[in-house]
């Protein structure tokens, strides 16, 4: 009788954590991406009143609300419909939110896995990550930051026939992940409008030659390669604009030890990778100190490498 009570209780109520995610890793734009181990504790819940329930703390905790258009029941409901058949329900959602948003680092793929993976747990498991990811990435538009999100880990991705499939791996050697969080927000549909429609030919060759390099940078532990393999041509000198101080951080970063450091996503935040025995303190605050010169003010995570993803707790 308790183990089904206890079934009882498990088939309603949920926890999930998510970690932050860093698309694009420089070269590789709509293509790579990275989780760390910075997390977003969400917990689902079916009640007996209908209607939706939300109690945020942290970030966002001002402004989002319980609308079926909130992400977090929307991604929840994707999943709960189709395999409940439309059955309504109360759903309350408690997060505990520690991923800024529109900062970069994947508030929204955060949001849209932990509903739809919440919703898959008290489901039976309906969907596999493969099938999730692929609802997720139809949900944001791309797969870079679903992906590393569902499956942690660095992850290459890509769409073949309409579909999202993505190859998880994890590089041989430690690294840390210097995030530098400016106050200032910037919407990725700002930032994506500033990308051109077409680049020159060269440009595509030299984003080809860094993003592999990446991978095989990562693969070998040859991370001696990642100054040159983070740089970009495809989507960071086209953003430039929109995070004033951007190559004086760059240059910071670097001149305080770190092999390199990239617009994470969108932007506004940058994270330099640095090994882990650097001075990552002093990165950290080196890049501080270059945006405060632009009178803009930032906080920072000294994060690792997340290598699960999204899971329930
Ligand atoms: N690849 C995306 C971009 C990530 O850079 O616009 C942000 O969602």
């Amino acid at each position: 009788k308790i183990a089904s009570w206890h079934k009882e209780i498990a088939m309603k109520k949920v926890t999930i954590q998510v970690p932050a995610t860093s698309a694009n890793c420089g070269p590789g734009f709509d293509t790579l991406g990275l989780a760390c181990t910075l997390y977003n504790e969400v917990t689902y819940e079916i009640t007996e009143a209908k209607g939706f329930k939300l109690q945020v703390t942290g970030e966002g905790a001002e402004y989002l609300k319980p609308y079926g258009r909130n992400l977090a029941f929307a991604s929840f409901l994707r999943v709960w419909n189709k395999v409940k058949n439309n059955e309504r329900i109360g759903l309350s959602v408690t997060m505990k939110n520690r991923i800024p948003m529109s900062r970069g680092l994947g508030s929204s793929s955060s949001a849209i896995v932990a509903g739809l993976y919440a919703a898959n747990c008290l489901c039976d498991n309906y969907y596999t990550k493969e099938e999730l990811l692929d609802i997720a990435t139809e949900i944001e538009g791309h797969p870079d930051n679903v992906a590393p999100a569902l499956l942690g880990g660095f992850t290459i991705s890509y769409m073949e026939e309409g579909k999202a499939h993505s190859l998880r791996l994890l590089p041989v050697k430690p690294l840390k992940f210097i995030a530098v969080v400016p106050d200032s927000k910037l919407p990725t549909f700002l930032a994506r409008q500033a990308i051109p429609e077409s680049v020159p030919h060269k440009d595509a060759v030299y984003n080809t030659s860094r993003a592999s390099l990446l991978v095989g940078a990562l693969l070998s532990g040859h991370y001696e390669y990642l100054e040159s393999a983070l740089e970009d041509k495809l989507h960071q000198p086209y953003r430039a604009h929109l995070i004033p101080g951007l190559q004086e951080v760059f240059n910071a970063a670097k001149e305080h030890g770190a092999y390199n450091a990239i617009i994470s996503g969108a932007g506004s935040t940058i994270m330099a990778y640095a090994d882990p025995a650097a001075d990552c303190e002093g990165i950290a605050q080196a890049m501080v100190k270059a945006f405060a010169a632009q009178g803009e003010h930032c906080c920072y995570h000294i994060l690792d490498l997340d290598s699960d993803g999204v899971k329930a707790i």
